[in-house]
């Protein structure tokens, strides 16, 4: 695969990122190296990390507890003091390797380190090659809220080594691919149209493709002042969504994935009532979504919270809930505001 170039970073692919990577480390001359994980990427990502680069410089590990719970600002005060007690100075490097919630948090606790360390991406779930560790947005949760709390900041280089892939579930694949499928429908519809169609599909093929898409839209508007937003398609209903399942004791988890799914859907379904957006594209995108997904238990008694959670959606200017919308497939529309009821009608079309 051959490398993207963001705005100021190359991302680089499959083993020979890793000689990339030890270039810079050359090259740089950093004082002192730190590694980012969570006790499964310790176990499952970090020897293989190890095994393939080649640099004689010593790198410093530093773990957390994985999973988005830990996304907030106490886990970056351990960071933030492991590096202070391992002699952590401006001209240090973090490496993050390890899912969303390490990318996003280690970019973080990176850029706010002593105003700014230089950091490298590696992400190791779909989720995060395709989407959060591309495009400079860092952070982490407040309470329920997702990524309430961050600064854009670009790293110095992104390594996609698709061998990791085998080191997660396939729950957590399919938490990937609806970034995948959002891709699909605002940009390439051939994207969609080929995990619909092919249940044994190989999904590495399609991480390039999904990133060069991400990355076009970045360089267009980094801070998501205008066209970025389409990136948020599925995921204002999506968030809601999930964070009121991490709230909800009664609930069991959804993962990021499995919410922006259900949200896709009913966005899809606001879409053909505001918009037009096709009938007939309607009934395959929540057909396809149910068949990948299965069926999530919304209950009526869900929809009020699940509404007041994406209240506090970053999109949102002067308390309203802003939407990006499809008029068609590869053709969306942003800043659409939307009626309450007719959110909580999308809510119920997905239930029929
Ligand atoms: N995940 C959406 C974005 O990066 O803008």
């Amino acid at each position: 695969m051959t490398s993207i170039q963001a705005v100021t970073y190359p991302i680089h692919f499959e083993e020979k990122a890793y000689d990339e990577l030890a270039k810079i480390i050359a090259t740089k001359n950093y004082s002192s190296i730190f590694i980012l994980v969570d006790d499964n990427t310790l176990e499952c990502c970090y020897p293989r990390f190890m095994q393939l680069l080649n640099t004689n410089k010593p790198i410093e590990v530093i773990q957390i507890t994985p999973g988005e719970v830990y996304k907030n600002i106490e886990t970056c005060v351990g960071v933030w003091n492991a590096m202070t007690e391992l002699g952590a100075d401006r001209r240090s490097l973090l490496i993050t390797l390890g899912g969303g919630v390490i990318t996003d948090l280690g970019g973080f606790v990176a850029s706010t380190f002593k105003r700014g360390i230089d950091f490298i991406n590696i992400p190791t779930t779909l989720l995060s090659m395709v989407d959060a560790s591309v495009g400079g947005k860092t952070g982490v949760d407040l309470g329920v809220l997702k990524n309430q709390i961050g600064v854009f900041a670009n790293p110095e280089m992104i390594v996609i080594d698709p061998e990791y892939l085998h080191t997660v579930t396939p729950r957590e694949i399919r938490s990937g691919t609806a970034e995948i499928i959002k891709y699909g429908m605002t940009h390439d519809i051939n994207l969609f149209n080929q995990i619909k169609d092919n249940p044994e599909l190989n999904i590495v093929d399609l991480i390039h493709r999904s990133i060069e898409i991400k990355n076009e839209v970045v360089l267009e508007d980094p801070k998501e002042k205008s066209v970025r937003k389409v990136l948020n398609w599925g995921h204002t209903i999506g968030h809601g969504i999930e964070s009121y399942f991490l709230e909800s004791d009664a609930k069991e988890n959804l993962t990021h994935g499995e919410a922006i799914a259900i949200g896709m859907v009913c966005e899809a379904y606001i879409s053909h009532k505001l918009l037009g957006f096709p009938k007939e594209k309607l009934t395959d995108i929540k057909e396809a979504i149910i068949a990948i997904y299965g069926k999530t238990n919304l209950l009526e008694d869900d929809f009020t919270p699940i509404f007041d959670l994406m209240k506090h959606d970053k999109k949102n200017v002067g308390g309203e809930i802003n939407f990006v919308l499809l008029n068609d497939y590869q053709n969306f529309k942003i800043d659409c505001k939307v009626q309450n009821q007719l959110i909580k009608d999308s809510l119920e079309f997905y239930n029929l």
